[in-house]
């Protein structure tokens, strides 16, 4: 018999979003939405990335959304927490794990532009991919800050930051999220050059076109983004 030792519920309650208040969530039930993400099955270059790294010991998804990467990080980490603000994306995230990865995860909702509800150093990695291109640079840098607070002394984080993004809605509309800050390649490589001093980083430069048809609202994206493994220095 085997015993489940941690149950979610279904949370089908959408997360407004308030982008003044830097929460960029669709604001949608996501249970409403099919069991693959709403996000697609991944970017090439980034499972790529994944699939080579060293992944080890304790991770931390931070906005992992419905879980487009969350099942490569259970397979290689001992524990995953998955985070994000929107309660309703972390549910159908844990309903789409495989029982035998659900003992290693944790969910915590929680807004990144605020300080995260986690010890200093308690974690080897984190992973971070599709939001932080829409923070300005003030609240990134708190947001890179925070990382850096909770990994451990020679931890490493994957993220990835879009740039130079047009996303353009079916009927040909331009759709922006509030008054998103549009950083373009060199402005961003310059800026997480400078935010991540204390690191020994590794940029991949990508581009993609993609259609996000269940994102609230629809749109397709186009946009470079860059790809960042970043080691602590000890
Ligand atoms: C484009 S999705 C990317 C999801 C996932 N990382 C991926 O790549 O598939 C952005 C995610 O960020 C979350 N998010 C937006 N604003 C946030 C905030 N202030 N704090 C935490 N999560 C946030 C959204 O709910 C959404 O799940």
């Amino acid at each position: 018999m085997s015993i489940e030792l941690h149950k979610m519920g279904r949370i089908t309650n959408p997360t407004k979003p308030e982008e003044d208040k830097y929460v960029f969530t669709e604001g949608i039930d996501y249970f409403t939405t099919g069991t693959n993400s709403i996000w697609g099955a991944g970017d090439k270059d980034t499972l790529q990335i994944l699939k080579n790294a060293d992944i080890h010991g304790k991770w931390l998804n931070l906005a992992a959304g419905d879980g487009r990467y969350n099942l490569y990080l259970l397979e290689k980490a001992s524990s995953v927490v998955a985070a994000d603000i929107d309660g309703s994306a972390l549910s159908k995230l844990w309903h789409n794990t495989q029982k035998k990865y659900r003992t290693k995860l944790k969910t915590k909702s929680f807004d990144i532009a605020k300080k995260f509800p986690f010890e200093d150093a308690s974690f080897d990695g984190v992973f971070c991919t599709g939001v932080l291109h829409l923070f300005p640079k003030e609240v990134l840098q708190k947001i890179i800050f925070e990382i850096g607070r909770v990994l451990k002394p020679d931890g490493r984080m994957i993220i990835d930051f879009a740039t130079d993004i047009k996303r353009t809605s079916p009927s040909g509309k331009k759709v922006t999220f509030g008054k998103e800050t549009v950083y373009s390649l060199e402005g961003a490589k310059q800026t997480l050059r400078n935010l991540l001093r204390d690191y020994q980083i590794e940029l991949h430069d990508s581009e993609v076109v993609e259609d996000f048809e269940a994102a609230n609202p629809p749109y397709i994206l186009n946009c470079k983004f860059i790809i960042l493994m970043a080691n602590k220095k000890e």
